[in-house]
């Protein structure tokens, strides 16, 4: 073996002994680096003549290559361990049991509203919705409260861009814009029956819903739900809104003794007009009473707005609370924990 020869040897168990990558680097640079054996070969060669520099330098640079060569594999040999050790490290235990995918549940707000929708239609009344978003004429105006009127300081609410400068949108601070949507579209509906004096069939309905206003405490909260119900007719009387409220309260709340109270009030869209109270039946709050719905006789400025004649349609109209229909059956003191999202709150609810 010449002297070349035994230089590459001597590269290849050097890169055979490195047992890191950092290891190969360093014995490479003692090999191919500025400093290194094959550089130092070249910088000799610089006494030879022509024909000796060609003969030399082919043979300096075979070897050369067969050093890189040599880098190359051990380099890839290295990172193949490597992989495999970390493979061997992460492996997998398939037999592990999975990790629990917890079932879920509505939000017992949601289990409330899908109660209500289902009490009341076995009573006839349809479900509508409408926007969050709502015009000062649907949520005031039309409603029986004008601009000017003290009603609207008890609704203060969230103004939105959209609408007029003098009236401008803002985030509906109760359900009771739907009592107009609603029965516009039905009177449109039965408009050509309605104009032949033919009549129309009955108004009933109930609209449930996000509702906002600047409230927070134990009991009121700034985005709470309301539920708003709807009946129009020929003949519906306050005697009629007992009924209907009463038997809904009842079914509720599974018990046929539930007492109720309707307390003399005053919105401006009903006349004559009552808060509904409800007494808790059982719980730390046992005998207490929480207001659950306002409620009244539908106005006759308010039917016009329909587009009824108040002389021939009457009715009634409630807008009530699910927020404290949740609290009052499952015996929840704190409004705020419907929508504080703690898991362990409402896992109980499943
Ligand atoms: C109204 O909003 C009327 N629109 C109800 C109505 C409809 C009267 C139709 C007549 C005819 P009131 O502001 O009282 O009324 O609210 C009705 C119910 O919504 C309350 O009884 C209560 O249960 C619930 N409520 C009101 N404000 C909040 C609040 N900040 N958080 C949770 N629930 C609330
Ligand atoms: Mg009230």
């Amino acid at each position: 073996m010449n002297e070349l020869d035994n230089l590459v040897e001597a590269a290849r168990a050097e890169f055979a002994q490195a047992a890191a990558p950092a290891d190969l680097e360093n014995a490479k640079a003692r090999y191919l680096g500025k400093a290194g054996r094959i550089t130092e070969l070249m910088k000799g060669m610089a006494a030879l003549s022509v024909d000796e520099k060609k003969s030399r330098g082919a043979a300096i640079n075979l070897a050369k290559q067969a050093i890189e060569g040599a880098l190359t594999m051990r380099r890839q040999s290295l990172a193949d361990a490597e992989l495999e050790a970390q493979l061997k490290a992460e492996a997998l235990d398939v037999s592990l049991p999975g990790r629990q995918r917890g079932a879920g549940g509505l939000h017992p707000v949601s289990l409330t509203l899908e109660r209500i929708e289902a009490i009341f239609g076995s009573m006839g009344f349809e479900v509508a919705e409408g926007p969050e978003i709502e015009s000062d004429w649907f949520n005031f105006t039309a409603l029986n409260t004008p601009e000017d009127h003290p009603a609207r300081s008890m609704h203060d609410t969230f103004y939105v861009e959209g609408g007029s400068a003098k009236a401008p949108n803002l985030l509906r601070t109760h359900t009771s814009p739907m009592q107009i949507r609603h029965a516009v579209q039905h009177v449109k509906h039965h408009r050509s029956a309605l104009d032949a004096g033919q009549g129309m069939p009955e108004i009933r309905v109930i609209a449930p819903g996000r509702t906002y206003r600047v409230d927070s405490d134990a009991t009121h909260s700034p985005m709470f739900h309301q539920c708003e119900g709807l009946w129009i007719g020929e003949n519906v009387s306050f005697k009629d809104l007992k009924v209907v409220f009463t038997d809904f309260c009842r079914t509720f709340f599974e018990n046929d003794d539930l007492v109720l109270r309707f307390r003399p009030s005053f919105f401006p869209f009903t006349e004559p007009s009552a808060e509904i109270d409800i007494q808790f039946p059982s719980g730390p709050l046992a005998g207490r009473w929480l207001e659950v719905a306002g409620s009244g006789q539908v106005h006759p400025n308010v039917v016009r707005n329909m587009g009824l004649d108040p002389e021939r349609y009457i009715g009634f109209a409630f807008g009530m609370g699910p927020d404290r229909l949740t609290m009052l059956r499952y015996g929840v003191n704190d409004l705020r924990l419907f929508f504080d999202g703690d898991i362990r709150f409402l896992s109980q609810f499943r």
